[in-house]
């Protein structure tokens, strides 16, 4: 079926005012403050801590899994939609604990751009500078928040050289402070040359009123302050650390912001960021390289799968990001790697714990596949034209565990949910093809992966685990032909993925490159991709 040309025009044009970004910082940064003020903004919330939990429990609401409640952190993730200068919005939610997990670098693969916050008293954090090294990896176009100026903090030129020297991102700052941290006077918005004064408002309720005033005055009332920032961004004109739209839609250079999103300040000037310099939905490639174009007929990929997301009704969400195409409810597709139907009639919006059936979708949109559960990380549906698109990357693991059941008897639950869990990729299930088939080894990026694990083993399947971490160091790709060699080897161990990729694990990473050294035509490649369904 091909689409008429009026349909044509009409994707190409639901895609151009779609900005779909993850918001991505260290814990406490103020992701979660900044999400609700976006809302706010854009008037999806009439007040500012309307979505937090009462009683002091920090919960956005993105936040839904009981132990995130319990905790007060995000660890899956879920879709905000809202509209803003006739701009449909989605902001990706990504987990906002301290561990890196898989699920971070997914949502990741679903988005076409990002905000990177980073507070200011603290900068780049080491555990979350992988996070920033997988977006610039990508050539994701990263916008920059330098966040929490209403407090004493440090040089914001010091974490320019951080951002430039760590990511290898070079910050081209768009607004820039008057004043240090802590004693914040507003910001000179370098587009007009215009002082945006600093005011606040009781914890940022309501939206803050916006004071510009021009260059003379503020030089007049602003003094010292005004002076230094002035020099500085000539410093900045004299490198050419200017805003360039190029470079930042190819991952090289980050425009940057200054602001305090606990009152408000900066937030518009954030959000206009996104509608004026974000990308709009691109076409995306295929698995050989080649676009889909947008207005193809629909497609996309499943980015992420949760189970139980509703106790109630214990069912299974795949994410689905629209790459090409009008997706309409009840429509059928083609599940790419099996070739059969798959009818989305149950498909919703994912806005939090909240879910609302969803009619139509475009480009850059994220649908909700309600009790999806043919479907993987990783599989493409298309109307039509077939498509394959690429699989979504996974890291190294780092880090091995065996899982000890506590009570036998539960042994059944325990294979299911141990099945649905390595399903969902919450962790990486690791087998020996000659062993026990159901005592594997469980893998992680992060160690949240495995708390996870075993928190949604007890409460959703009802079988009490203990895992216990194994000494292995390493892991890389190997073949068949050299895991003979390796399994004969001391502290080395293969063991095959679920898609068949072997891995060697090492127990000594020098034992690794000595082995490495020696033997040259071993198979021993670090792990980038994984998943592969061509
Ligand atoms: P996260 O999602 O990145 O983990 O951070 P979150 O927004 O929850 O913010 C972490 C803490 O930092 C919160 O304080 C929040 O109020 C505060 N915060 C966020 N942005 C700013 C800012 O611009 N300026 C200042 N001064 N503080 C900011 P909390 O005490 O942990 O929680 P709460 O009681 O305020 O909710």
């Amino acid at each position: 079926m091909s689409l008429t040309v009026d349909a044509d025009v009409a994707v190409l044009a639901e895609a151009d005012r779609r900005r779909t970004f993850a918001i991505i910082s260290h814990p406490d940064a103020g992701k979660t403050t900044l999400t609700e003020k976006f809302l706010l903004y854009a008037g999806a919330v009439v007040q500012a801590g309307a979505v937090k939990a009462r009683a002091g429990r920090r919960r956005a609401t993105s936040d839904w899994m009981g132990m995130e409640q319990e905790r007060g952190i995000s660890i899956t993730s879920s879709v905000l939609q809202f509209t803003y200068r006739g701009h449909v919005v989605n902001l990706l939610d990504t987990p906002g604990h301290r561990d890196f997990s898989e699920d971070t670098y997914r949502v990741l693969a679903a988005a076409d751009a990002a905000i990177m916050v980073l507070d200011v008293a603290k900068g780049i954090e080491p555990q979350t500078l992988k996070l920033f090294e997988v977006c610039r990896s990508r050539s994701l176009p990263v916008l920059t928040f330098l966040n929490k100026y209403d407090r004493p903090g440090r040089d914001p030129l010091e974490l320019l050289d951080e951002i430039e020297a760590q990511i290898g991102l070079r910050p081209t700052p768009v607004t820039w402070p008057v004043g240090i941290p802590g004693d914040f006077r507003g910001v000179i918005d370098r587009r007009g040359g215009d002082f945006v004064r600093y005011t606040r408002t009781a914890r940022g309720a309501t939206v803050a009123a916006e004071e510009r005033i021009d260059s003379g005055r503020a030089a007049l009332e602003e003094g010292d302050a005004w002076t230094q920032a002035t020099e500085t961004i000539a410093l900045f004109d004299g490198v050419g650390a200017t805003l360039d739209a190029a470079s930042f839609l190819a991952g090289e250079s980050s425009p940057l912001f200054v602001g305090s999103a606990l009152t408000n300040f900066g937030v518009r000037h954030l959000l206009d960021a996104i509608v004026d310099l974000a990308p709009p939905a691109p076409a995306r490639p295929d698995v050989a390289g080649s676009l889909r174009p947008l207005e193809a007929p629909c497609s996309g990929f499943v980015f992420k799968i949760q189970a139980n997301m509703d106790p109630a009704h214990r069912d299974h969400v795949a994410f689905f990001r629209v790459c090409s195409g009008r997706f309409t409810r009840g429509m059928v597709l083609t599940h790419g790697p099996s070739g059969r139907p798959f009818s989305t009639k149950y498909a919703a919006s994912m806005f939090g714990a909240d879910r609302d059936t969803i009619e139509v979708a475009y480009p850059g949109d994220v649908v909700g596949l309600v009790n999806a559960s043919g479907l993987q990380i990783g599989d493409t549906l298309y109307e039509a034209a077939p498509v394959t698109f690429p699989a979504i990357a996974t890291f190294a693991p780092e880090l091995f565990a065996t899982a000890r059941l506590k009570d036998p008897s539960r042994y059944k639950r325990f294979v299911r949910g141990l099945t649905q869990l390595e399903r969902e990729g919450v962790v990486q299930v690791l087998r020996d093809p000659g062993g026990d088939p159901v005592l594997p080894l469980l893998a992680a990026v992060g160690a949240m992966q495995f708390e996870v694990f075993t928190h949604r083993l007890a409460n959703e399947f009802g079988a009490e685990a203990e895992l216990v971490l194994s000494p292995y160091k390493a892991a890389r790709c190997t073949d068949a032909a050299s895991a003979e060699h390796l399994r004969r080897i001391d502290g080395v161990r293969v063991l095959a993925r679920v898609d068949g990729t072997l891995l060697a694990l090492f127990e000594n990473v020098y034992r690794l490159q000595r082995l490495k050294g020696e033997h040259p035509d071993w198979k021993l490649d670090p792990i980038v991709t994984a998943g592969a369904k061509a």
